[in-house]
């Protein structure tokens, strides 16, 4: 592609009005919400990198899908078109449609997990890690070394470390495994991808010893856009070529269609077995309704059929990549430290590097989340020491998260890099100014998944 190719393919129709708020409104709103930005209304956020999930604008042919809605309890047609098109990707048969991500991941743990039965996986998103745990499971992270380093070059920060994944089995037995989980691209360390000569190892492992092999394809098409990118072997192939073939490694795939499948609501669970699909309707049809809405109106089906082809378009990729990519770079440029390379779908902000002289358990991503809405009515996501670390009020004792970063999620066709210059500016702002951040300190919080609901309050005002 040409120059072309550093510009959004699309042009706006729509737009959606931004309120402009004070400094002293911001810091208002803060204090109502208790320093934690979960708490602040969308309405007062200027540019909302709080996450990349739901958060995509439609296009013009998903909206006029939206009115070919059929919403017929069984067998709508709007179901058809999505199963084929799921189909011609993943090359599974059986798809069973989900409202969102996570219900497909309850199911696939509920057929394969049991107490004390293991997943392991390159690094579990929070809502998996509940639901294996949920099941009496134990979720086992084993991503490279290199994925937790936050400053270290690598193409694929996201692969699972082979080696580790065959001493685990090893060491833990095969019947104490149940099912092998692989996310792509891996959220938790920034969107980083994982090749597919690594996807091909786990396959490997997995035929030897007889386990189950599946796919988190949250963000599928972003990760084979890496692989065309970087892996040798894969410049001339389609996105689309690249994601079969990723997909035909598994035995098959959760997917929250809210991230690479360009809508605002979506899932899907999709399987080769019979045996299992089965099994599975069994749980779809309890928890989430028949086998063919699953609890998503036929309406959102029809618009989610659209955003899987869209998603695979070489153009609307390259930008999207390009625009995630040179708003980190400005950050690094500045010398902020960013995780490096930058990843698919947001840019993560290791703090342990911004501001040293926070500890972990004071909290200093949430720190920085309060200051950057206050600077510029951003709203970003802390994932450290609050979300997946723990201190023991009895003994003291602290549980630290491996990464303590600050997520800029960069929802999908929706801001420009205008509004991203604006927050790379404040970030930029921020850093040069970081001996003024002070640490937080929690005045509630409930003893799980405690950042999104916590009260916080700043160590000195
Ligand atoms: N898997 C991955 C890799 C995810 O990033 C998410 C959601 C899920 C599963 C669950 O999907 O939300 O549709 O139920 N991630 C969002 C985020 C919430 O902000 O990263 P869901």
């Amino acid at each position: 592609m040409d120059f072309l190719s550093n510009v959004e393919p699309y042009r706006i129709k729509v737009v959606e009005p931004l309120k402009i708020t004070t400094h002293e409104e911001r810091q208002q709103v803060l204090k109502k919400a208790h320093y934690n930005i979960f708490k602040i209304p969308a309405e007062e956020v200027f540019v909302d990198l709080l996450t990349d999930s739901g958060t995509s604008a439609m296009s013009q042919y998903q909206w006029a899908g939206i009115m070919t809605g059929d919403e017929s309890y069984a067998g709508c047609r709007n179901w058809f078109h999505l199963e084929e098109v799921i189909r011609d990707i993943t090359g599974y048969p059986y798809i069973l449609p989900t409202h969102q991500g996570r219900p497909a991941e309850n199911i696939l743990m509920a057929i394969h997990l049991k107490p004390g039965i293991s997943a392991l996986g390159n690094m579990f998103f929070d809502t998996t890690e509940a639901h294996v745990l949920n099941k009496g499971g134990l979720p086992i992270d084993l991503v490279i070394e290199e994925g937790l380093q936050t400053d270290q070059d690598h193409p694929f920060k996201g692969n699972v470390d082979i080696d580790k994944l065959e001493q685990t089995i090893k060491r833990l037995g095969r019947e104490k495994i149940g099912i092998i989980h692989v996310t792509v691209t891996c959220n938790n360390n920034g969107g980083q991808p994982v090749s597919m000569a690594n996807l091909r190892a786990v396959r490997e492992v997995a035929d030897r010893y007889g386990l189950p092999f599946y796919l988190d394809a949250a963000r599928f098409a972003e990760n084979a856009y890496f692989i065309q990118q970087r892996e040798a072997g894969y410049a001339s192939k389609s996105i689309k070529e690249i994601a079969q073939e990723m997909f035909s490694l598994a035995d098959g795939c959760t997917m929250s269609s809210k991230k690479d499948g360009l809508v605002n609501i979506g899932g899907f669970l999709a399987l080769k077995d019979e045996q299992k699909y089965r099994q599975a309707q069994q749980f779809l049809i309890a928890l989430e309704g028949f086998i063919t809405y699953g609890g998503m109106a036929g309406r959102d089906l029809e618009a989610l059929s659209i955003g899987l082809r869209e998603v695979l378009d070489q153009a609307y990729m390259t930008n999207r990549v390009r625009q995630v990519r040179i708003f980190g770079e400005q950050l690094l440029q500045a010398g902020v430290p960013a995780l490096q390379p930058i990843g698919g779908h947001c840019v993560m902000l290791d703090m342990k590097r911004f501001s040293p002289h926070i500890p972990q358990e004071h909290f200093p991503a949430e720190a920085l989340a309060a200051q950057l809405y206050l600077d510029s009515g951003t709203r970003a996501c802390g994932l450290g020491q609050l979300a997946f670390g723990s201190e023991d009020a009895q003994t003291g004792q602290v549980h630290y998260s491996p990464l303590e970063v600050v997520r800029l999620a960069v929802p999908r066709r929706v801001y420009t890099d205008n509004h991203l210059k604006l927050v790379a500016d404040s970030v930029i702002r921020i850093y040069e100014e970081r001996n003024k951040l002070h640490g937080m300190q929690i005045v509630w919080a409930p003893p799980v998944l405690r950042h999104f609901t916590a009260d916080l309050a700043p160590l000195q005002e």
